[in-house]
């Protein structure tokens, strides 16, 4: 058992267990979301002791270099004295404008210093303790504006923060960019297969633009599926982008399809029924998978099993929050 004094409380940490559990036993708020090395809301920084790499594995030298470490990763070997991070590895930005995508999801531009590659994730945080992950739907070298699609949640914290009290003009802070979900130089001449549910579209939609502005030679399929039409969003646009490319097929999918409603050119079903029965070889393809953690799992060993290399094949989970955001 070892000792981690955060914030005036002692923490008793049991052997191999994580220090965002022992928090949680002690019912000691840390700030988390996915509790699994993804979102990076429970970064904290350290004052007093040591950590393991595995407590810092997907930092930036930069973070790593602050003394930052995730909660929910490390299992502490000697006493600590952790802290808040405050601003420590925080970007500010600034809100420049705000849209509605659909009944559910808004469109937030940020103009900021910060670096990062369409399709990678960062933190948005409400304050010091709550934090959120979202996906970057834009190129900085294209766009040079920051945008995320933050989906609505009736209970979610930072998400209705977002669609009611953020304004055009507020500073927030952001934390640093990260992920390797993003269009590479060596895809160019690959086909691409880009699947997504719900706001799985952000990431999906900043790696499309950047391979099609970077004149990407080989074929691009995009599904993206919602539960119902009113769940697409971008259709319009992506309809559009269709029509100008020939290499690039846009399939909306739905689960459920009331035929009044339908949104044209789009299919009912089940995405882990519907993309095996349209690419029944996949070997050269270059696959990117964002959203359900379920949706990824199955279509990550399809894909595999399929012929795409294991390094071709790249996902975005979007985690469950162990807290409602
Ligand atoms: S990275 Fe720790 S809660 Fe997400």
């Amino acid at each position: 058992m070892v000792s981690v004094e955060f914030k005036g409380h002692k923490l008793e940490v049991e052997v191999g267990e994580t220090l965002l559990n022992a928090a949680d036993r002690s019912a000691v708020r840390i700030p988390n979301s996915c509790r699994q090395g993804l979102c990076h809301s429970c970064v904290m920084v350290l004052e007093a002791g040591e950590v393991t790499p595995q407590a810092q594995q997907g930092l930036t030298d930069h973070q790593i270099s602050q003394g930052l470490f995730l909660a929910c990763q490390c299992v502490p070997q000697g006493d600590m004295k952790i802290a808040l991070p405050g601003k420590l590895g925080k970007i500010p930005a600034t809100l420049i404008s705000k849209q509605w995508l659909n009944g559910c999801v808004v469109e937030l531009v940020f103009e900021t210093s910060m670096r990062w590659t369409a399709g990678q994730n960062i933190t948005l945080w409400k304050d010091e303790e709550h934090g959120r992950a979202y996906s970057i739907a834009s190129s900085r070298k294209y766009d040079g504006l920051l945008k995320l699609h933050v989906a609505q949640y009736e209970q979610g914290l930072v998400s209705r923060w977002c669609a009611e009290g953020l304004q055009e003009g507020d500073q927030v802070l952001l934390g640093e960019a990260n992920g390797d979900c993003f269009y590479t130089e060596d895809a160019h001449d690959k086909p691409l297969l880009l699947v997504g549910t719900g706001t799985g579209l952000a990431p999906l939609y900043g790696v499309l633009m950047d391979a099609l502005r970077e004149g990407h030679s080989s074929e691009i399929h995009l599904y993206v599926a919602a539960a119902e039409p009113e769940g697409l969003y971008l259709v319009d646009q992506l309809q559009r982008l269709a029509g100008e490319h020939d290499n690039f097929h846009y399939h909306p999918v739905v689960r459920r399809q009331p035929t009044e409603e339908a949104v044209e050119g789009s299919v009912q079903g089940d995405l882990g029924v519907l993309i095996p029965k349209a690419h029944a070889a996949l070997r050269g393809w270059k696959v990117f998978l964002c959203g359900s953690p379920k949706m990824i799992e199955g279509l990550r060993k399809y894909c595999f099993l399929a012929g795409a290399g294991g390094n071709d094949i790249l996902f975005d989970a979007f985690e469950v929050a162990h807290e409602i955001y």
